[in-house]
């Protein structure tokens, strides 16, 4: 009697142990497609998955492979074409302003003029977008986080508008400097367009990280809209901020950039009013 209840319970322990790898075996491959399509940014595509294991497993990772690849291609031919597009643009558009130049005084001169240039910085924003994407050449390098800052400042302050610094830990960061430079620039532009001014302070984070936030009093962002307007070609209409001229690619560009500098963007509105754009450097 107690040999045959033995003898059940060690075949259901065996049964329940085989049961469990077979589980396994099905609920693995699960949690990989899981991790890869969680992974599946359009800045940053993530691994291919290894096409091995029972043929179920490996027609559905091919399928992923082949998925992830259309879409690379897909994101490539947009770029690409936003790149071709600014480049023809930018002909005509210099022949035009050049002819407005030479044209003998007329009522509207200045502001076609003025029209002019905006339409090339847009074009011309238009190319540096679908140059980032592609652009991976700058190395990393050790720089000093006082001068960078200081000199961004500078730039600014040089031609008269309100950037100041707040604070600023000493020392130095490995960064690639250039692109830096541009996400926070981008960050500065929307605060003096939006706000006027803008406030640099950077601080080290508990785990060693570097945070440079800019910060302003303007009108901030709807939070239902933060995430939104990281977006390409996403722009908001503020109160008081009407007719201000923008592609909606500033932040885009700033959130490529970071991605390409092991860093992350993020923006927050302040208690008091404004908005506070920063980035972290791990
Ligand atoms: N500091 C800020 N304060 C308030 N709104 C902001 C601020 N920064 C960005 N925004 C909002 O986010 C939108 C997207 O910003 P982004 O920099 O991407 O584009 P843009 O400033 O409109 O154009 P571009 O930077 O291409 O000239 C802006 O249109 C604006 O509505
Ligand atoms: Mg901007």
């Amino acid at each position: 009697m107690w040999a045959a209840i033995c003898g059940h319970v060690v075949l259901l322990l065996v049964l329940g142990s085989l049961g469990w790898i077979a589980i396994k075996q099905v609920v693995q491959p699960l949690a990989k497609f899981t991790a890869a399509a969680n992974a599946l940014q359009p800045e940053q595509l993530g691994p291919q998955l290894s096409e091995t294991g029972p043929s179920e497993v490996v027609a559905a990772a091919k399928a992923f492979n082949e998925m992830r690849a259309r879409i690379t291609h897909h994101i490539e031919e947009r770029i690409h074409l936003l790149s071709a597009f600014s480049h023809d643009m930018q002909t005509p558009i210099t022949r035009m302003r050049l002819r407005a130049e030479l044209a003998a005084d007329f009522p509207e001169r200045e502001k076609l003029l003025q029209d002019l240039a905006e339409t090339e910085r847009l074009v011309q924003e238009g190319i540096a977008y679908a140059k980032n994407a592609h652009v991976k050449a700058e190395d990393f390098r050790t720089v000093d986080l006082t001068s960078l800052i200081e000199s961004i400042a500078a730039d600014y302050q040089d031609t008269g508008r309100q950037v100041s610094v707040v604070a600023h830990p000493k020392g130095s960061i490995v960064t690639k400097p250039r692109a830096l430079r541009r996400i926070l620039s981008n960050f500065i532009d929307n605060s003096l367009k939006y706000a006027g001014a803008a406030e640099i302070a950077a601080s080290r984070g508990s785990s060693g990280e570097t945070v440079i936030a800019i910060a302003d009093r303007g009108p901030g962002i709807a939070e239902d809209l933060l995430d939104a307007v990281k977006k390409p070609f996403v722009r908001i209409e503020h109160m008081n901020c009407e007719g201000i001229a923008g592609a909606g690619l500033g932040l885009a560009i700033a959130q490529q950039l970071a991605t390409e500098i092991q860093g992350s963007i993020n923006l927050r509105n302040r208690p008091a009013g404004g908005l506070i754009a920063e980035i972290t450097l791990f």
